[in-house]
């Protein structure tokens, strides 16, 4: 109550969320893996009240987690200890400007992703960083999770595209460097230790952003294939002939995709074992040919392939690759996530060898296996039929040791791009050294010497 009492003293009344039907929505994960307390919800209007806020958490030794969209798959975005406030940032959520001329947006972080997408489209441009929950993620969480996604392939991760940042440190002073500069060498980078930061090192505001040109053109096509090693020939093909257009080569194995059509009511009627879903972008009208690369799918062997024929073919291709998560949630109930990577040239026996090595010791496992192969990371998400519960999280050390000894095995890592969060800690020291950590540790305590922002994620206990 006191807590509430001093933020309540410099907060208007509608910056405080104290009712609990209302705070139940952001003390829940969207996997509803986690569930937390907390004294209050706060959502600040403006860039005063969230420095107010931090000054008094500082001066109190209140923990603070801020919450974006609270899509992360990793539990990052809810309380792990008791003592919290949650800072939600919707309201922080105004495009400040956008230069054509340095090509950048400068947005604030409660952007919802797809809004700050339609803006810049609407203004000509393109901003890449596409993701199956744009329309409730927003700018602000993609950046502390360094989000990849969809188009990864020809843009990068969210570091990619972030040129400038603007934070609210834990004790509530501000660093403003939105520079809309491509190269600046003077000293090290300090940004890039709030990208990927999980709401550990402070508060991210605002951002300076890359944009695009639009493409001119885009040729969507679902391909099918018996076997995976044809998946990884075909990826090969393609990066040689199509390397700047390539933007993605999302995978989906035949239990992943026929979960998501079923569930998106769309059927595509191709068989196989492994999908493919491709997106070529072409800034150069006269590479676009389809009836071109329909010849060369067929000389490679590639015959079982559907080539989008409108924007709304392609739009029912990528329904059926976004609506995974959603399906697999809403059909098959809990189940074992892991979002891992290996390299490109080690996927295939990372594959067999994990699978056979997760059918022996859980006969009753389904392995659904999809991702953003062309650069090596997989979902790799196991649903027992024994049980679709939570009750499920018994089983997730033991699965987990399992996979992530392979993931050891082929050089791989345990979380290419939903972060390490409360759910992964305990591994984190399997994919950084021993310094790495102490490193990682002791930023940390220079930036936040009391350990208010976001206690309890990334680094293990
Ligand atoms: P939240 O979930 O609210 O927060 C995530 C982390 O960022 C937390 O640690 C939080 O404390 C911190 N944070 C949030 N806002 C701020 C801020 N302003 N300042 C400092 N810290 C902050 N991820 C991918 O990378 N690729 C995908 O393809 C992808 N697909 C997804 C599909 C679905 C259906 C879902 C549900 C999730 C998916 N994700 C994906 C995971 C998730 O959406 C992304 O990681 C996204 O970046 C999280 O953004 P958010 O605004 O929801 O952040
Ligand atoms: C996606 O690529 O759709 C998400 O990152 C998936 C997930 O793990 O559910
Ligand atoms: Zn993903």
């Amino acid at each position: 109550m006191q807590i509430i009492s001093l933020f309540r003293e410099v907060l208007e009344p509608d910056e405080l969320i104290l009712d609990d039907i209302k705070m139940a929505t952001y003390t829940i994960d969207w996997r509803k893996r986690y569930q937390a307390s907390c004294h209050c919800v706060l959502r600040p209007k403006s860039l005063g009240s969230l420095q107010k806020i931090m000054q008094i958490a500082y001066d109190n030794c209140i923990t603070v987690t801020p919450q974006g969209g609270n899509t992360s798959m990793c539990g990052a975005s809810i309380p792990s200890i008791e003592n919290s406030v949650i800072v939600i940032l919707e309201r922080i959520s105004k495009i400040r400007s956008l230069n054509t001329l340095d090509r950048t947006v400068t947005a604030e972080a409660g952007i919802v992703l797809a809004n700050l997408r339609s803006f810049v489209r609407e203004a000509g441009f393109y901003f890449p960083l596409s993701l199956a929950s744009e329309s409730s993620c927003q700018i602000g969480g993609t950046i502390a999770c360094n989000a990849g996604g969809l188009n990864v392939l020809r843009y990068g991760t969210m570091r990619d595209l972030v040129l400038g940042l603007e934070v609210i440190l834990p004790n509530g002073h501000l660093i403003s460097h939105l520079s809309g500069l491509h190269k600046n060498t003077t000293g090290l980078d300090t940004k890039q230790l709030w990208i990927g930061s999980e709401g550990t090192l402070g508060i991210i505001t605002a951002a300076t952003l890359k944009i695009y040109p639009q493409v001119n053109e885009r040729m969507t096509f679902l391909i099918a294939c018996d076997e995976i090693s044809q998946v990884l020939f075909l990826l090969q093909k393609f990066q040689f002939e199509y390397m700047s257009e390539l933007t993605s080569f999302e995978y989906m194995s035949l239990p992943v995709f026929q979960l998501s059509q079923n569930y998106s009511g769309i059927c595509f009627g191709l068989s196989g074992q492994h999908f493919v879903l491709c997106e070529l972008s072409f800034d150069d009208k006269k590479r676009f040919d389809k009836d071109l690369l329909l010849e060369q799918l067929l000389l490679l062997g590639f015959s079982n392939t559907i080539v989008a024929c409108s924007d709304k073919e392609s739009q029912r291709m990528w329904q059926v690759r976004e609506n995974i998560s959603e399906a697999q949630k809403n059909t098959l109930g809990i189940s074992i996530k892991h979002d891992i990577a290996v390299p490109i040239s080690s996927l295939q026996r990372f594959i067999e060898n994990t699978e056979m090595k997760v059918k022996s010791e859980f006969p009753d496992a389904t392995i659904l296996l999809f991702g953003h192969l062309g650069d090596g990371s997989l979902h790799y998400n196991v649903s027992l039929a024994r049980d679709r519960t939570n009750g499920v999280y018994q089983f997730e050390e033991q699965l987990n040791r399992l996979v992530y000894t392979e993931v050891i095995k082929h050089s791989g890592t345990i979380a290419a791009e939903h972060g390490i969060g409360q759910l992964k800690k305990k591994w984190l020291s399997l994919v950084r050294t021993e310094q790495e950590i102490q490193i990682m540790s002791a930023l940390k305590k220079a930036i936040d010497p009391k350990n208010i922002m976001n206690p309890g994620k990334i680094i293990p206990d």
